[in-house]
């Protein structure tokens, strides 16, 4: 479903991504990891059409994404590193912000089931008093409102609690079980190792190469 043909991403002389290549299919749970500074997160963004290469070439179901950015871009659910949410609106409010946005109508029942399906029905609280996991799940559920085909997730369970973690976890897992790719980023090798069914290995720190084929 994905093609990744040698990507190169350099800013000024820095040269981030050299040669990179990657083929996936649906229903795939794909681990990046990589130490800090690698180029995780500049991957992603450009995998989710919001960066682009220096050169190289991306393709979604054959199609090239120089040519066709809009289509594309609606097939691709994308959540940053950073959190994106207003602080000052509830959940659902949030949820119907967004939904006003993307390319697709959904009502608030259908919005409400999302969030179900995450263990977040605080619907009426305002984000301010959510919790790091909650606001993780809530970006989430978000990025899902158009149900797109790949998920790219930039260090979806980085700093939150346990219990949200592992929510987000099973989630994703019965996600990619309905075929969705799900390609993220992650310190936690144990919760990689769990969770996806490959592993890339992108960067020059050798240090999580190792772990990866170490077992
Ligand atoms: N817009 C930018 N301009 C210049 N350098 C950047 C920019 N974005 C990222 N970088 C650099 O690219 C490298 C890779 O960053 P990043 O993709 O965020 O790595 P990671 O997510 O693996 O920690 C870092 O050295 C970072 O400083
Ligand atoms: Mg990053």
């Amino acid at each position: 479903m994905l093609k990744v043909e040698g990507l190169y991403k350099s800013y000024g002389k820095d040269t981030i991504l050299e040669d990179f290549n990657l083929q996936a299919d649906r229903g795939e749970i794909i681990g990046l990891v990589g130490e800090n500074g690698a180029g995780k997160s500049t991957l992603l963004r450009i995998i989710a059409t919001l960066n682009r290469p220096t050169s190289g070439e991306v393709y979604i179901d054959e199609r090239s994404y120089r040519k066709n950015y809009k289509k594309i871009r609606q097939k691709i659910g994308y959540v940053p590193q950073e959190i994106e949410l207003w602080e000052e609106l509830s959940v659902m409010e949030n949820m119907r912000f967004f939904e006003a946005l993307s390319s697709v109508s959904r009502s608030v029942a259908e919005l409400k089931k999302m969030l179900s399906d995450l263990h977040l029905e605080k619907y009426n609280t305002k984000v301010n008093r959510l919790s790091g996991g909650m606001k993780r799940k809530l970006n989430l559920a978000i990025s899902l409102i158009h149900a797109p085909e790949l998920l790219l997730l930039d260090e979806p369970t980085a700093g939150i609690d346990l219990k949200s973690r592992i929510e987000i976890g099973k989630f994703l897992k019965a996600l990619s079980d309905k075929g969705t790719l799900i390609i993220y980023t992650s310190h936690d090798m144990t919760e990689i190792k769990e969770l996806c069914d490959r592993t890339i290995f992108i960067g020059k720190d050798p240090f999580y190469k190792k772990i990866l084929t170490d077992d």
